[in-house]
């Protein structure tokens, strides 16, 4: 089965043909991140905007690239939820008019559900990569959601969320201490770097409710010490010194996610654990999750990294497995702001 796949909840608009076996056939994500750098986050009507503007050029492209026409594919994927409703929208009625336009059958997605199986999608750099079997634990980190699920099956009905966050998610933890620094939008891929050269022991931070054995993870605390420290003693302005402030803030936030991914498929009985949204990308998580999972037995499985941010390519393959199993979604379709896990 071949499927488009189109994402546009937040900045990026995002479409891709992916077969249901998780081969990515092409996979065309516009970001609008310099749109959106000088407020310092997503300002969602300029959203809206630019996903109207582009989602017509990037299903082209994502066709183009795939060499498929619309005659070639066997149904359409589009996230309904969650995010911001006017951006949903845009995708959500392209995709209604495509589906409409050539007889195919049309399947909303879940975002959060594709950032759960992008695990699964197979691109040229790591088609070989062994794939989790289910169940796993997974932990979900992006910029608006940080939850541990265990995920028995390709579907939303099959993932149960087992603990989140009680405020902030961890990538806007990063992005908030990003602006804080100066660093600009969105923080985590400048935290990541500078962290890398930045000394963790320097300004040594406690990792956020780490000592606490339920699931629950709280970012704001983390977030407040950070303001404090700049309101005390003024924004860093020398290298080493906001280094050091990424690494510590950085060991502490990555310490608590991989230790609790892990936990928690130990409290699970569950043998895998698997990674999951932007926050993903991050070195120093990747490596974490991996030492730790190894050290107790447990198989890691950590996606490449254009896996990991948002992509139209997770959308049409947790499309592709509702479309498998016989879901059809209506011209009723409508975007929403809730998850539906
Ligand atoms: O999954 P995603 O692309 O979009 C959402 O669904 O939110 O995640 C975006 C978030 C942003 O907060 C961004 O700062 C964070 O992921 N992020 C990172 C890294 N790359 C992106 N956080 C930490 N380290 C990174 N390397
Ligand atoms: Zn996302």
């Amino acid at each position: 089965m071949l499927v488009l796949g189109i994402e546009s909840s937040c900045d990026e608009t995002g479409a891709a043909v992916v077969r249901s076996d998780g081969t990515v056939l092409s996979d065309v994500v516009q970001s609008q991140v310099d749109l959106h750098a000088r407020y310092g986050g997503v300002v969602p009507e300029l959203a809206s905007r630019d996903h109207a503007r582009n989602i017509d050029p990037v299903v082209r492209e994502a066709l183009a690239r795939a060499n498929v026409g619309l005659d070639d594919l066997d149904g359409i994927a589009v996230t309904n939820r969650p995010g911001l409703v006017g951006a949903l929208l845009v995708g959500v009625q392209f995709a209604k008019g495509i589906a409409w336009s050539r007889g195919l059958p049309l399947v909303g997605v879940d975002h959060l559900v594709g950032h759960l199986l992008a695990v699964f999608l197979r691109r040229p750099a790591d088609e070989d990569a062994p794939r989790p079997e289910f169940p796993f634990v997974a932990l979900l980190a992006s910029g608006g959601h940080t939850s541990i699920y265990q995920v028995d099956g390709p579907t939303a009905d099959a993932c149960r969320e087992l603990g989140g966050t009680r405020d902030d998610a961890a990538g806007e933890a990063f992005d908030k201490v990003a602006k804080l620094l100066g660093l600009g939008y969105p923080g985590g891929p400048v935290i990541d770097r500078l962290a890398a050269i930045g000394d963790a022991s320097r300004f040594p931070q406690k990792a956020p409710m780490a000592s606490v054995r339920s699931l629950e993870f709280s970012f704001s605390g983390i977030k407040s010490r950070m303001a404090r420290h700049v309101a005390d003693h003024g924004r860093p302005k020398d290298e080493a010194e906001i280094a050091a402030l990424c690494a510590s803030f950085q060991r502490a936030v990555t310490d608590v996610l991989a230790k609790k991914l892990v936990q928690a498929a130990e409290m699970n009985g569950v043998s895998r654990v698997v990674l999951g949204g932007g926050v993903a990308a991050n070195r120093e998580l990747r490596e974490r999750v991996k030492t730790l999972a190894n050290a107790r037995g447990i198989d890691s499985f950590v996606p490449p990294l254009a896996s990991c941010t948002d992509n139209a390519a997770m959308i049409a393959y947790a499309g592709a497995a509702r479309l498998g199993r016989g879901d059809r979604d209506g011209w009723d379709l409508t975007a929403t702001s809730q998850t539906s896990l």
